[in-house]
């Protein structure tokens, strides 16, 4: 059989209507429209209000808006993965009920938490599948109600994070195109910095652990900084030189938004000038495993058939990853 790689054939999104400025946030908490963009670079971020609304809807929006874009029918999908850390419920799995709104009827799904490089763990398994030829078309959607994890009195966490959807299409080719090569990490060691304390298995909901506020992001911004900035840059120059690339081969890095400054800092140490990095952090803020979609779909009409991308994201646990693409299409 000949060797089979996973191309990106179209991508989708679903935004909330909602945007929560700096401004309103400074009237919920003691911050300011300058500290929060000197620090992180956010100026605003989509919001789900609709108490009725979460992941799932979030997720099917972005799916169906991506079968919509590449005329695929859904029961032509094989495989749909959501990575996200924010699902509508610990079980069933939430890939499992956006496979369902969105009328996957001849699909298998599952959810993929590893954070905010959830997305890039998706695609790599998803690409793997395709590569052995089992699954002739997949989704790999990031789905974030990040809103349902912030505690919005308080000002270290509730400017960072934003909600959102998108979704990327993968099929097969023979062709030197897709998703071309992967590296991805964890370590453990992260889990004391950045977690969620109760909810789960070990620390059950109880009255004393919502007292304590113990369902929201619990978050060592610096100590997390501090390892994002490091991480996220060496696997990128890491992914850049195992296939042969300086900066000068890359058309774009599509780093994941958690902080301008760690996108900044990654950009300088793979030598990319800012006009080939994709942000747009200042519009969503952190939404998670969504940011890479989301900015693969925002950028989508500047990409050209050939264009070589390097994908990166660090979050918690700590995972980290870099995803390296070679784009299939002309965007429109
Ligand atoms: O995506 C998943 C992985 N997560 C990340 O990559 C996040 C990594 N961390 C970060 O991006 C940054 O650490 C934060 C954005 C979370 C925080 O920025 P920082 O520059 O590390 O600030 P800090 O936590 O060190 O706080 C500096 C000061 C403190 O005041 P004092 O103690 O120096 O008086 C904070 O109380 O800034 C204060 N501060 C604020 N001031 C105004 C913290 N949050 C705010 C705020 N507005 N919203």
């Amino acid at each position: 059989m000949e060797k089979l790689n996973a191309v990106i054939t179209g991508v989708g999104k679903y935004l909330p209507d909602y945007i929560l400025t700096n401004d309103e946030l400074s009237k919920m908490v003691d911050t300011s429209d300058e500290w929060i963009m000197t620090r992180i670079g956010i100026k605003e971020r989509r919001i789900m209000k609709d108490p009725n609304k979460s992941t799932v809807f979030m997720g099917t929006q972005a799916v169906k808006n991506l079968l919509e874009k590449t005329n695929t029918k859904p029961e032509e999908i094989d495989l749909l993965i959501l990575a996200s850390v924010t699902p509508d419920y610990i079980f069933p799995a939430s890939s499992n009920l956006i496979a369902y709104e969105a009328g996957l009827v001849n699909s298998f799904s599952f959810d993929s938490n590893a954070a905010c490089s959830g997305f890039l763990f998706a695609l790599t398994t998803a690409s793997k599948y395709i590569q052995t030829g089992s699954v002739k078309k997949a989704i790999v959607v990031g789905a974030e109600k990040m809103s349902s994890l912030v505690d919005y009195t308080d000002r270290s966490i509730s400017p960072i994070f934003g909600d959102a959807a998108a979704a990327v299409l993968l099929e097969p080719t023979t062709e030197n195109y897709g998703v071309l090569d992967s590296i991805l990490r964890n370590d453990g060691y992260g889990f004391k910095h950045l977690h969620q304390k109760a909810g789960g298995s070990l620390k059950p909901p109880t009255h004393q652990s919502i007292d304590n506020k113990e369902h929201f992001i619990y978050q060592e911004g610096q100590a997390v900084f501090k390892f994002a900035v490091t991480r996220m840059a060496d696997i990128s120059v890491e992914i850049m030189k195992k296939n042969g690339m300086t900066s000068k081969d890359i058309t774009w890095l599509v780093p994941h938004q958690a902080n301008i400054r760690i996108i900044e800092a990654t950009a300088k140490r793979m030598d990319i000038e800012r006009e080939k990095v994709m942000i747009n952090i200042e519009k969503y803020g952190n939404t998670t495993a969504a940011t890479i979609p989301l900015c693969l779909s925002d950028y989508e009409s500047y990409l050209r058939k050939g264009n070589n991308l390097i994908l990166s994201a660090f979050g918690a646990g700590f995972s980290w990853g870099s995803v390296y693409v070679k784009w299939a299409y002309d965007g429109k």
